[in-house]
């Protein structure tokens, strides 16, 4: 299996721009694959951020015609990384995140800033840039979704195509009076092309006219075959039948090391985990402003504050967490009524629930390594890399069955104890009922500290690296091209 080369396609990049879990694993696959004889080279927009982390980038092409403006490719090696930077200020020369400007809102020409991605993916599909020349251009989410369109619906020989949904919410649609605009064939606008519902789809076209589909975990990757978790694309997914696998997550095991890690005061590895966690749980009572104690079980949330992620049940379960008496320590940033929901609860709760409202990198790895349970009750979830980590550092995820928390925790129900294999909580259904019996089960075992450590063993050997899940992908790469 040697010598197959990817180019990779997204809008985020560790370490360059990340705004959610997409970014992880477009900068960690890179490096698993070369493991397996797969070349990857990531193309990113070039935002102010990525622009400014870039050292000496070499200027490979200019592009005169990139919708609206000038712009160029750069490319430049990022911590072992072949990463090619669409570098066009009319398009990505803006504050704000990825997304959205300042006000929070999306910037108006998103379908342009996306289809220009796309499009000069599919150009470099089309050897356009000879010895970067991809066998399969690999393209992640909405942002990318127009490449296996603009490959489709071009001229001659083409690359293999993959897509791979990290979530079905974020679908990119855009005015069909958009169509030529984004240099898409009039014959395009079919059910069996771009159109979705009287629009342009992006992920749509993308899951539409791509050789294989992937997802991010297997149970999802049956859950949105369904009505609900299908969000409109469960009849296309099904027509797909046996192109759309799951391929479950794995993550950067260098990056996220609690022996090593440089964000965690005390490090620690298996076998002699209790009193550096426990000391790194006092760093983290102290940042949330949480009474010092080892006396209580300490709950933490590192997410989005989203629907998906359900926190407006635990936000409900509050009183009967802290009730049970437990701590709660909030890392996140998101939605307004939230934001402002938690920071009431950490009013009414002082020493007992705390919050940090924000993107914090650095707070983010210090929670894993030292809250006792991290809780992840999402409606929905793809994959989920938190409770990965969770599992890494020795924290109890506590999750919702449902996608890729189902497949990645195993349950402390009587039997897995017994057999002594359980490595966290779930929970189902996604109720405020269910989480708070969760919650207490949880209380329950962090009382009982023989089987407490005997998880977060279990869950320190749990293989969360990308080795299997590269291996997967190589797999997929090989058939196609065969
Ligand atoms: P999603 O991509 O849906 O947001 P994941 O669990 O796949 O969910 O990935 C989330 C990633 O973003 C993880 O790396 C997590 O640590 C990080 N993260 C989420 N919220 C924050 C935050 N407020 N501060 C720092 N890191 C965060
Ligand atoms: C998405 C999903 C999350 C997944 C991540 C990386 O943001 O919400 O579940 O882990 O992508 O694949």
């Amino acid at each position: 299996m040697n010598g197959l080369k990817v180019l990779s396609v997204a809008s985020e990049l560790y370490p360059l721009i990340k705004t959610g879990g997409l970014a992880d694993v477009a900068g960690a696959l890179p490096g698993a694959l070369a493991g397996q004889g797969v070349h990857v080279r990531s193309l990113v927009p070039g935002y102010p951020a990525v622009l400014a982390h870039l050292r000496k980038p070499a200027e490979i092409i200019k592009l005169a015609d990139l919708f609206g403006g000038a712009g160029r490719l750069l490319a430049a090696k990022v911590e072992g990384m072949d990463v090619l930077v669409l570098d066009a200020p009319h398009l990505y020369n803006r504050p704000g995140n990825p997304y959205s400007g300042p006000d929070g809102l999306d910037w108006p020409d998103n379908p342009f800033r996306f289809a220009a991605l796309a499009w000069v993916a599919a150009e470099l599909g089309r050897g356009l840039v000879p010895q970067m020349t991809p066998d399969i251009v690999h393209a992640h989410d909405w942002q990318a979704g127009l490449t296996p369109a603009y490959l489709h619906y071009g001229d001659g020989p083409r690359p293999g195509t993959v897509m791979t949904v990290h979530n079905l919410a974020f679908q990119g649609q855009c005015a069909p009076e958009l169509l030529g605009a984004l240099r898409l064939p009039p014959n395009s606008f079919t059910m069996n092309g771009v159109e979705y519902y009287g629009t342009i789809g992006f992920l749509k076209a993308g899951l539409q006219l791509a050789d294989r589909i992937t997802t991010v975990s297997p149970t999802y990757a049956v859950e949105i075959r369904g009505k609900e978790a299908g969000m409109g694309l469960d009849g296309l997914l099904r027509q797909r039948g046996n192109n759309v696998s799951g391929i479950l997550n794995g993550i950067d095991t260098g990056v996220w090391n609690p022996n090593g890690d440089p964000y965690v005061p005390v490090a620690y590895e298996r076998g002699k985990f209790a009193a550096p966690r426990a000391r790194n749980k006092a760093h983290v009572q102290e940042r949330f402003g949480l009474n010092v104690t080892g006396k209580a079980p300490l709950f933490g949330v590192v997410s989005r504050l989203s629907w998906q992620k359900g926190l407006d049940l635990l936000l409900d379960a509050v009183p009967a967490l802290v009730g049970g008496g437990a701590q709660l320590a909030i890392l996140g940033a998101g939605d307004k009524a939230l934001h402002d929901g938690f920071a009431r609860a950490a009013a009414a709760h002082p020493g007992w629930v705390g919050c940090n409202f924000g993107y914090d990198e650095g707070l983010a790895h210090l929670m894993q390594a030292g809250v006792d349970a991290l809780l992840v009750p999402s409606r929905f979830e793809p994959c989920g890399l938190t409770q990965l980590y969770a599992l890494r550092y020795g924290c109890i995820p506590v999750v919702a069955r449902v996608g890729g928390l189902a497949d990645t925790v195993i349950d402390a129900n009587e039997v897995a104890l017994e057999a002594g294999v359980a490595t966290g909580i779930q929970f189902g259904p996604v109720t405020r009922e269910a989480l708070e019996i969760a919650i207490r089960r949880t209380v329950d075992l962090w009382h009982d500290r023989t089987a407490w450590r005997k998880m977060q063993a279990n869950g320190m050997k749990t293989e969360v690296s990308w080795k299997n899940p590269a291996r997967h992908y190589a797999k997929l790469y090989h058939d196609l091209m065969a």
